[in-house]
């Protein structure tokens, strides 16, 4: 049984919120009501506190709140939190960090899923500066349940209206079975470049940021999972509760692998591991006249490859960066090193792929079967991912 914390703003739409709330009890949780002051205006906290059986929350410094820092101890006990209705306000608040009251300070401290049900009118929902507040929410992976067309309580015909109570609780609990989906599983993400060293200074390395392998950890570790990420050296900083391996060479990378795969149930190779280190690293910075015209290159071991041989129960998922015959490439490697599934990217296309915020790719399972991405934020992306793999996964057994 999760505990729900149910966010309540100003709408007309506020009579819904009883019946979500409602929703959510039946199917066996527990609903913290949280209110804005304005919302309190529309309705009593009362109802809320009534039918939930525990106080609703409005005030920030209110005394009587059984916790010494509210927002950060029920952020703690929460699986899941729902803002229906949600105005424009409570929107752009949240889409830009603004914590003015109980509500919007709670959302900055909740790390779980987050859903909002906008309701608003037509006009407000679809102008310019909320489109872009809504958007960034997502990006950052927050969930939507879309606005119905129809008749708006100033009259107006249009977009804005609060989706059905039963809609958005159903999307609720699909969110929090999801964030239970990987417990109990182990997993094992690889992220960003190898460097390959040619003397203490210079280095042979990729474009590689991190970024994808860093999303699929944190999206792991959103649906439960232990999850070791084995990383190269990237600029961003990992999701709070991975267990990180810093290394640097493809031979330490594969080191490293090695020893957490036994433990592990699905492998997510994101890295951009090196093809090639040199072939004499020199242990002293070599002085230019010392440098010879060309220099020896050997192949790295292709760590994936070495797994596909190995693996026993492990579910493997490979990434491939292609720049031409995208999905003919990848469902090579998917055969040539013995994977389960595979992201492929196309890393020619515009605006998508290395260093990239976004991306966009084509899932392929082990079958062939390719389902193509549309481009969004490599945090939406490793959701769709992760869905996917879990999907195959569970065709396999
Ligand atoms: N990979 C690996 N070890 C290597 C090279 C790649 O484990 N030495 C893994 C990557 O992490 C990725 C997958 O193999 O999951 C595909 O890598 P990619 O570089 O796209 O393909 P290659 O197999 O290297 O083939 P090519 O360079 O011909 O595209």
């Amino acid at each position: 049984m999760a505990k729900i914390a149910l966010g309540v703003t100003s709408s007309v739409s506020i009579y819904k919120a009883c019946e979500i709330l409602r929703g959510f009890q039946k199917a066996g949780h527990e609903v913290q009501a949280v209110m804005t002051r304005n919302a309190a205006r529309l309705v009593s906290p009362l109802l809320f506190s009534s039918l939930s059986g525990r106080k609703a929350i409005v005030d920030m410094f209110a005394d009587d709140l059984p916790w010494s820092v509210a927002h950060v101890a029920l952020a703690k006990e929460i699986g899941l939190l729902v803002v229906a209705p949600a105005t424009a306000n409570i929107i752009a608040k949240f889409a830009r960090g603004i914590a003015d009251d109980f509500l919007s300070t709670f959302y900055l401290a909740v790390e779980g899923p987050v859903l909002i049900a906008p309701a608003m009118n037509a006009a407000m929902f679809l102008h310019p500066k909320t489109q872009a507040n809504v958007r960034e929410l997502r990006s950052r992976g927050v969930e939507f349940v879309e606005p119905g067309r129809g008749y708006l309580a100033c009259g107006d015909e249009g977009v804005g209206r609060l989706a059905e109570p039963g809609e958005i609780v159903a999307r609720g609990l699909e969110l929090l079975r999801r964030s239970e989906s990987l417990r109990g599983r182990t997993v094992l993400v690889t992220a960003g470049p190898t460097r390959e060293p040619l003397d203490p200074v210079r280095f042979l390395s990729n474009r590689s940021s991190g970024k994808m392998g860093y999303e699929m950890a944190r999206e792991a570790i959103a649906r439960g999972a232990r999850v070791v990420l084995v990383t190269g050296p990237v600029a961003i900083f990992p999701p709070a509760k991975a267990e990180v391996v810093r290394v640097e060479t493809a031979a330490e990378m594969e080191a490293a692998v090695l020893r957490e795969f036994p433990q592990a149930d699905f492998v997510v190779m994101a890295a951009a591991v090196a093809d090639f280190r040199f072939a004499a690293p020199a242990g002293r910075k070599i002085k230019k006249p010392d440098l010879p015209d060309s220099l020896a290159l050997v192949r790295t071991p292709d760590i994936l490859k070495s797994l596909g041989g190995r693996k026993t129960t492990q579910y493997l998922v490979g990434f491939a960066a292609e720049t031409e015959n995208l999905r003919e490439n990848a469902l090579a490697k998917v055969k040539a090193k013995n994977l389960d599934f595979m992201v492929a990217n196309d890393v020619a296309a515009e605006g998508v792929g290395f260093d990239s915020d976004d991306n966009q790719a084509l899932l392929i399972d082990a079958a062939g079967a390719a389902a193509p991405t549309a481009k969004m934020s490599k945090r939406e992306l490793s959701r769709e991912i992760w869905d996917a793999i879990e999907k195959a996964h569970a065709r396999r057994r």
